[in-house]
This record gives C-alpha cells, structure tokens and sequence, in this order.
C-alpha cells in the first residue's frame, strides 16, 4: 500500500505574512486527516515562518529547489544541509520551470537528487514532456531518458516521482485519468527495470491543473498515488478540498 501524497508547490508566491496566514487558515481544514501524507512547499523566505506554524501539524514542508554542494562560494544558492536546518522532509527537484527558464539539464537535476539523498531529504523528482515532445509521439521516450539519466547510479531512497506534462502546467488542460495513467504504469515499469520490486513502494504523483473537481478521478488509477499541485494550493479552501479528495 502506497500511502497518498498531496504536495503544493506554491512557487514564486506568497509573502512571509501569507505563509502564516494560510497556515492558520489551513491547519483546521486538514485536522485529523491520516491516510493522506500532506505537503507544502513555500519560497526559500517563508521556509522558517513556515516550519513555525506548522510544527507538531500533520503537514510537513518541502523546498522547491536545492543546491548539490553542502556549503562554499555559491551566490544565491541554497545547500541540502541548510534545507534540514529549517525542518525540510522533502525537496521538490528538476521542476519543468527549472528546466525550461534556468537550463536544468538531467545531469543537474541528478547531482541535486544525489546531494538531497546524502543529506537524508525526501526527493518529489519532476519529469514530463512539453506539448511539442507529446505531439510528436515521443512522451514515453522523454519520460524514459528523464527517469535514466536523473536518476543515473543511484538507490531509490527517498524518491517520488511527480509526473508533469509541460502542456497541463497552469493551463487548465489536466491530462485525463487514462493519460495519466497511461504515464505513470510506464515510469512504473521504468523504476522496476532499475529497482525491481522495490518500486512498487514508490509513489508516482500527478502533477498539472489538479484542481478540487478532478482529483478524485486521478486518484481513482491504480498508479496515480498522490498530486503535485500549483494553482489550486495558493486558496487553503481548494487545497484542502483536494487533500480531502475521497470524501463526497
Ligand atoms: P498548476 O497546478 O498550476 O498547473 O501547476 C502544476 C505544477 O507545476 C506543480 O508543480
């Protein structure tokens, strides 16, 4: 049984004093939830307002980026350690934004996926092909090279995949239930050629207009085990809407 994973991502969004104020307004709205595990993921500014107000909580914080060296003369640049330092149990990485706008290339995104393992962080690593790649018949061989090459010699620890079309991100255009499952069985069958059996203990979320009207039909398939989610997590009403997505 893959416990579900609900993640915001919230992107470049919401000030310290909004962080603080959507948790308060969310915590109540998720009280008692168990059966789902519940993330959220701020700017690098409210990670520690954030950590606050969320601890003892069942919600528990993720970056959205992370560095691959532990420390030394990186301007700009956040370590793994410094992640931990302010309570991170999980760091998004290899996001389609960071590819698209800062170059990510595969190779990057597999150092930051070694250097967030090393630090004992949970990694919600992004792969998905643009619009372009899907028209041209390639998804499942973008899905393939992505999954390869980020995750190049190394173990499973710590790892979810969140699958994310380019084309469904702030589009409104969710892939339906049957393309993302169509998706996630492949990455299925791609994490069992490098970790045999122990990737069926690996959660593969959805992540792409997820909105509170059509999570429960994502969720419905056997290999859709959670969501990342962009928007629709900014409103603690929707947010929690979808954390709560199998109550009527
Ligand atoms: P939207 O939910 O806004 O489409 O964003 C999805 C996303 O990129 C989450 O990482």
């Amino acid at each position: 049984m893959r416990l579900p994973l609900i993640a915001a991502n919230w992107k470049m969004n919401k000030t310290t004093a909004e962080t603080r104020e959507f948790i308060t307004e969310f915590l109540p709205l998720v009280d008692g939830v168990k059966d789902v595990e519940i993330v959220i993921a701020p700017a690098f500014t409210s990670l520690p307002v954030a950590a606050k107000f969320l601890k003892g909580s069942n919600v528990k914080l993720a970056a959205q980026d992370v560095f691959w060296e532990t420390e030394g003369a990186y301007t700009g640049e956040v370590s793994p350690l410094m992640l931990k330092d302010v309570e991170c149990t999980y760091v998004i990485i290899g996001h389609s934004e960071r590819r698209q706008y800062f170059n990510e290339t595969d190779e990057i995104v597999n150092r930051k996926i070694r250097a967030a393992q090393e630090a004992d962080l949970g990694i919600i690593f992004c792969i998905g092909e643009t619009l372009q790649e899907r028209e041209a018949g390639e998804t499942l061989q973008v899905l393939k090279r992505q999954i390869t090459e980020g995750l190049k010699g190394l173990s499973a620890q710590g790892l979810v995949i969140a699958y994310e079309p380019v084309w469904a991100i702030g589009t409104g255009k969710t892939a339906t239930p049957e393309q993302a499952e169509e998706a996630h069985s492949f990455i299925r069958k791609e994490l069992k050629t490098l970790y045999g059996n122990e990737a069926e203990q690996i959660r593969i979320l959805y992540g792409g207009s997820v909105k509170p009207d059509n999570i429960a039909s994502l969720m419905a398939q056997p290999n859709v085990d959670g969501a990342l989610v962009g928007g629709a997590s900014l409103k603690p009403d929707s947010f929690s809407k979808i954390v709560r997505f199998k109550e009527p």
